[in-house]
């Protein structure tokens, strides 16, 4: 009964938020229609995207060896323990909790070893992804991170938290768009940028995901890859694979699956 009532409350505080936030009210249909038409639906598509994830999965580790062709030994978190530790400091100050990070790991390393100089991602709460891509990018010439976020609906003045795990320091090569994925994504693609990568950690409804990966394959070129978290909730990312006939593999990362596809 409780968790029903605070099911109940979230709800209410979304409403409020694109109430009070119309710059972002085109995002209240799709989760309308997602609640009501696929309400039933969406459950079971978990539960069958969950089976294809644990069949089809592998680890980290085995992943960047097969993307890279080079073993990787060093862990993100403890390469750059000290900056992560001051992140959290500034984070664990505000008191607010934006949600966790995805498989730093995978972005991590592959930006660097590849020198990906132009990324993309959607979803940056507290800006771990953003962080670890950045310090792969560090040290590359000219190179870039364009992130777009929508701040939490239900969490109040949210975008005053987003991205603090990015130091100053590491903010140069670093544009933020505060749009949603829908307005976000066509000014990122109309800077004109090459995107080597393209990391989409944001809507994850059914509707939501399907139209951005759609846009974002379509954006991008020969040789450049995309990373989508949380593939496991429902069957967008395995049809998307399927119908484009796309050379993709499935990560497994604490209880969670993260999709990667090499175009
Ligand atoms: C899971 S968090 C991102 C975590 C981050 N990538 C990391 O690994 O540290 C998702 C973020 O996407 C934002 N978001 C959700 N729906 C969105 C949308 N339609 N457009 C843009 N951002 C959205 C959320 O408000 C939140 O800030």
């Amino acid at each position: 009964m409780r968790s029903f009532a605070k099911k109940i409350l979230i709800k209410i505080k979304i409403i409020i938020f694109f109430l009070k936030n119309p710059k972002y009210f085109t995002g209240l249909p799709p989760l309308i229609i997602d609640f009501i038409f696929r309400k039933g639906k969406r459950e079971r598509e978990r539960m069958k995207s969950l089976k294809i994830c644990k069949k089809k999965s592998i680890k980290t580790n085995k992943a960047l060896q097969l993307i890279l062709q080079k073993e990787i030994t060093i862990k993100f978190r403890k390469k750059y323990k000290k900056e992560i530790l001051e992140s959290e400091k500034i984070i664990k100050k505000t008191g607010i909790k934006l949600g966790g990070s995805g498989e730093l790991d995978l972005l991590y390393w592959i930006v660097k070893i590849k020198k990906i100089r132009n990324v993309l991602e959607t979803g940056v709460a507290s800006g771990w992804s953003s962080l670890a891509i950045l310090l792969a990018q560090k040290d590359i010439k000219d190179s870039l991170l364009i992130s777009i976020d929508m701040p939490y609906t239900w969490i109040k003045d949210s975008y005053k938290y987003v991205g603090l795990a990015v130091p100053l320091w590491l903010r140069k090569k670093w544009i933020l768009i505060r749009e949603m994925d829908k307005k976000g994504l066509p000014i990122a693609f109309n800077k004109k940028v090459s995107f080597g990568l393209v990391h989409y950690d944001s809507d994850k409804s059914y509707y939501g995901k399907n139209w951005a990966l759609h846009l974002i394959y379509s954006k991008l070129k020969k040789n450049s890859i995309m990373i989508i978290d949380d593939v496991g909730d429902n069957l967008t990312f395995h049809e998307f694979v399927k119908k484009k006939k796309l050379n993709h593999l499935i990560v497994s990362y604490k209880n969670k699956f993260v999709g990667v596809i090499m175009i």
